[in-house]
């Protein structure tokens, strides 16, 4: 079966199960039992899903020696790019523990390598372990369900090494969503950032529908 035939066949299944667990956007913020079994796999097969996370990770332009973390892995999609890619380590926490599942099998024998480490914790709760510093932090869909984002990304930017950056990847999918959308959503992550202390954005677009939009920002304030 192509991947295009098997995602057919997967969304069949997933309306199915979706029928009987009407939670969608409770199960994107914190996917758990069959749904989010369910979910995990639309995620990881879903082509603008992998799409948008292969190209937050071109735009990361990790180096060996690199350490990245990821927040809201998901099924690790963006964590198996990035072993692709070279990155020296990468850790990943995500608070759901079919994520946790899903993204641990993908990336198995990365992690049994020691180049990857993940783990089940929120954002507001990172774990010991995970203090970094980081060469790159980022963050895929996920900023938007984080309590108080802005200080969070306060907290994350105390965690990047110097010369170190952030990466926060939005691609709205409320129903109706457009490129104005899009627009929207970057503008609202620059000024999280701008709040966060962040310097030196920069916003990219990937042309999907609707367009997904990723703000680079830098960790450190240039010397007065
Ligand atoms: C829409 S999914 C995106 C997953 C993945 N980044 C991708 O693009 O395929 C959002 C993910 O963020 C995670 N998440 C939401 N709130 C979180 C929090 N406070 N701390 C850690 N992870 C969180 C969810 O469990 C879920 O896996």
């Amino acid at each position: 079966m192509n991947a295009a035939v098997e995602y057919g066949v997967g969304r069949a299944g997933i309306a199915a199960v979706r029928a009987l667990d009407h939670d969608v956007v409770g199960q994107a913020h914190h996917p758990r039992g069959a749904a989010g079994r369910v979910n995990a796999w639309e995620m990881a097969h879903r082509p603008s899903n992998r799409q948008r996370n292969q190209w937050v990770v071109s735009l990361l332009g990790v180096q060996p020696c690199d350490q990245v973390l990821e927040i809201g892995f998901g099924p690790g999609v963006a964590v198996a790019e990035l072993v692709r890619s070279g990155a020296g380590h990468v850790y990943g926490i995500d608070h759901s523990d079919v994520m946790l599942r899903a993204a641990s099998r993908r990336n198995a024998a990365a992690i049994r390598a020691g180049r990857v480490t993940l783990t089940s914790a929120s954002v507001d709760q990172i774990p010991p372990g995970f203090e970094g510093p980081f060469d790159a932090i980022f963050a895929v869909n996920s900023l938007g369900f984080w309590p108080a984002p802005a200080q969070r990304l306060a907290e994350l930017r105390e965690r990047l090494a110097p010369g170190g950056s952030v990466a926060i990847v939005s691609q709205p999918r409320c129903p109706g969503a457009t490129a104005d959308t899009s627009r929207s959503a970057a503008r609202r992550l620059e000024d999280l950032l701008r709040e966060a202390g962040f310097t030196q954005l920069r916003t990219e677009t990937l042309s999907l529908s609707p367009p997904a939009v990723c703000v680079m920002a830098a960790g450190l304030r240039p010397p007065a």
